[in-house]
């Protein structure tokens, strides 16, 4: 594990966008696995501003997100197929049908599950795995007691999860309770993962992830034993290191 402190979110997100334009340059046609949440979203901008300016082209590029709600269809506001798009594919040269965000909306959950790990593997498996952290160590919506070797699967939301996130939700919406989410040996078989955290919030989930044991307690602490995972925060997320 490479532990990178940097002073503020900016040079986080900064620091973070240059791992994914080093592999976009390194290798045009990269798989890419995606993170929703609120940190990865500089990191976005800075790879639009790079795009835009030419600097970088996703034209071959290949996308999986980590999770997605169950319920909510990709015109939701609060789906995370939405956010990708306005945050990110909408503003690049990326082809839509190769990217790939967890239905949702599927009849059958468990079959697509199924499928979304067939995809990955047919797409060649994901090159460069972004993620944010849970304040209780989840990543993706891998919540604290999930297997270390889960693949994609139905997870139920912790409370904790479900009230850090009803803030993107307004008072009477339906907020789901259950989401599709990529596995912790889903992540941890991807060739590179960068992990974003920032703000005092995080500090315990990073101690955790970096200092604490290798346990399903703190999902995040899997990526011990990854053999190319930065973790990329900023001093007040580092505060309790
Ligand atoms: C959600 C997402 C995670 C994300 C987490 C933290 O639960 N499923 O992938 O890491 O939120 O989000 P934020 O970056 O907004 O703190």
């Amino acid at each position: 594990m490479q532990i990178v402190i940097l002073k503020d979110a900016t040079e986080v997100a900064r620091y973070g966008a240059d791992l994914f334009v080093a592999q976009l340059k390194k290798q045009p046609a990269s798989t890419l696995g995606l993170a929703t949440g609120s940190t990865p979203v500089a990191l976005y901008q800075n790879l639009i501003e790079k795009n835009q300016q030419g600097d970088i082209s996703f034209s071959q590029v290949t996308s999986f997100n980590l999770d997605e709600y169950l319920g909510l269809d990709g015109s939701h506001p609060q789906s995370y197929r939405f956010f990708m798009n306005e945050q990110l594919f909408d503003h690049i040269d990326i082809a839509k049908e190769r990217t790939h965000v967890p239905p949702g909306d599927a009849q059958d959950p468990i079959a697509a599950c199924q499928e979304y790990e067939a995809r990955i593997l047919a797409a060649g498996g994901i090159d460069i795995q972004l993620l944010g952290i849970g304040r209780n160590g989840h990543i993706g919506f891998n919540e604290p007691s999930s297997g270390l070797t889960s693949r994609t699967r139905v997870k139920t939301l912790t409370k904790a999860t479900i009230d850090d996130n009803a803030r993107f939700f307004s008072e009477d919406e339906y907020q789901p309770h259950l989401s599709i989410t990529m596995g912790i040996g889903t992540i941890l078989d991807a060739k590179k993962v960068v992990l974003l955290a920032t703000g005092e919030n995080k500090a315990a989930a990073i101690k955790a992830t970096v200092e604490g044991p290798l346990t399903a307690s703190c999902p995040a602490s899997a990526l011990q034993m990854h053999r190319d995972a930065v973790i990329v925060i900023d001093e007040a997320a580092a505060s309790e290191l």
